[in-house]
């Protein structure tokens, strides 16, 4: 079946410029003016930015955390997700120390198979580095085509590896081709912060953020990229949230150490006082690393403007205020780390971004998918609208002004971080692989629809081995 869009504005990351797009089956098959509509489905795309899907390359659905399990899963997850734009999702399979790995992976394929509506992928969580694990990790590039493996800093006695387990990542991701992610916040410093609050009686969620000061975030994130340039490897710092952190990503950039960096729309858009909301509200804006004093706010936009940092992740791990959030009534640290987040991403960086003038369409572009692409070994099948690639299309209605509320997003979760906030811009329709998941805002997608997706290696072509420059 073909389908032909016409009328819209097509938005790369490079380019942005008037054609039609010709689809047939799975695939955009060519791009120019006039196609020939015969025998193709007519869409409309009048007034519309015609983007690549986005894809979120942090969620954590159904993930067990803080005694509890994260609200949204792969299916209310993704479906949030393509009314938010975004058409994949990489997510983190967590890992026990000492169980194969292949566990954990099989445990995530059976969450998301028969739900996802959209493509995802997943990321390897690296507990600790054995001769053992050491021996298992060929097997999960190549079989698994998993090519991201991720270290905690932070999380003491919970999921926080110790420097050697990230080192020995570090010199290993290298040899086989794979990017280190990091969670850079130092976790012993923030166990000592912790048990300080709650021996002087401080248990609000406030000291969620006070016990976790933009110090240890800039401090594990050099820590995490003087590693990297030590190992001569490759690094990938998620949800960067602070000045510090910034600053240590562009330093170790500017000694040619391949450090990349990611921050996430609540960092953009809330400020730490939105833990101080009374009737425990607060608890809803827990999350690690937590919202930062407002200041920070300019060096992040300033960041992604300038390449310092670039893309955007969710770090969706939402879950409901009544019922999980208040776990941690009167221990701050019993409050379930995370939030809602995937539906909005997209919209928080048009509108907060390319609206308000603090980066351009094609950088929106470059932030929420085709950087990630690249990154994650994910290009050129995703990523960018060009002929031969996925049909993975959203058309985005730039001018519509809307308010974000818990009533009307798709997430499963009783609350929504971004409550009452004015917005510019929605997405109207969603294609993934050719085939409709929003239509005119309306989900007509499948649930077991979204397909596992093997990536390439670090700095590989998803289609074959030649290099990329990324
Ligand atoms: O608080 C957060 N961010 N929860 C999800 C797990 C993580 O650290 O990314
Ligand atoms: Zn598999
Ligand atoms: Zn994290
Ligand atoms: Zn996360």
């Amino acid at each position: 079946m073909k389908k032909v869009i016409k009328n819209g504005t097509i938005v790369t990351a490079s380019d942005t410029y008037e054609a039609d797009i010709l689809i047939e089956g799975e695939k955009i098959v060519a791009i120019g003016s006039n196609l020939p509509e015969a025998g193709a489905e007519l869409i409309d795309a009048k007034g519309t930015y015609v983007f690549p899907g986005g894809i979120d390359p942090h969620t954590h659905l159904e993930m067990p955390f803080g005694g509890t399990v994260s609200k949204d899963d792969f299916e209310t997850g993704t479906i949030a997700a393509a009314f938010g734009g975004t058409t994949t999702v990489i997510d983190f399979c967590l890992t026990n120390k000492g169980e194969p790995l292949k566990n954990p992976i099989a445990v995530w394929h059976n969450k998301s198979k028969d739900k996802a509506v959209i493509d995802y992928s997943f990321h390897l969580m690296i507990s600790e580095i054995t001769d053992d694990v050491l021996e298992q990790l060929p097997a999960v590039i190549e079989e698994e085509g998993i090519t991201s493996f991720k270290v905690f800093m932070a999380y003491k006695n919970v999921f926080q590896a110790d420097d050697e387990t990230l080192f020995r990542t570090l010199v290993t991701a290298k040899e086989l081709g794979a990017l280190v992610m990091v969670h850079a916040e130092n976790g012993d410093v923030i166990d000592y912060l912790i048990k300080k609050a709650l021996d002087e009686g401080n248990t609000d969620p406030i000291y969620h953020a006070l016990t976790r000061p933009p110090e240890v975030e800039g401090e594990a994130t050099g820590r995490a990229a003087q590693l990297t340039g030590l190992a001569d490897s490759q690094l990938y710092v998620v949800h960067v949230s602070c000045s510090q952190a910034v600053e240590k990503i562009a330093e170790a950039r500017s000694k040619g150490v391949d450090v990349w960096g990611e921050t996430c729309p609540q960092y953009l858009a809330l400020d730490q006082s939105y833990l101080e909301k009374p009737n425990f509200e607060g608890a809803k804006y827990v999350w690690s690393p937590p919202l930062r004093e407002k200041a920070h706010q300019a060096d992040l936009w300033n960041a992604l403007k300038s390449g310092s940092l670039q893309t955007l992740g969710s770090d969706q791990c939402s879950f409901d205020f009544k019922g999980q959030k208040d776990l941690g009534k009167g221990d701050f640290t019993k409050i379930p780390n995370g939030g809602p987040m995937i539906e909005d991403r997209l919209t928080i960086l048009f509108s907060e971004g390319v609206k308000k003038g603090r980066i351009s369409l094609n950088q929106f572009v470059d932030i929420s998918s085709t950087r990630i692409a690249k990154l994650f070994g994910l290009f050129p099948q995703k990523g960018t609208i060009a002929v031969g690639t996925d049909a993975d299309i959203v058309l985005f209605d730039p001018n519509v002004e809307r308010v974000i509320s818990a009533d009307t997003h798709h997430m499963a979760v009783d609350y929504n971080a971004f409550e009452g906030m004015s917005v510019t811009g929605e997405t109207v329709s969603v294609l993934s692989r050719g085939e409709f998941v929003i239509r005119e805002k309306q989900f007509v997608g499948k649930l077991g629809r979204g397909k596992y997706l093997k990536r390439a290696k670090y700095g590989e072509v998803i289609s074959n081995k030649e290099e990329i420059s990324i």
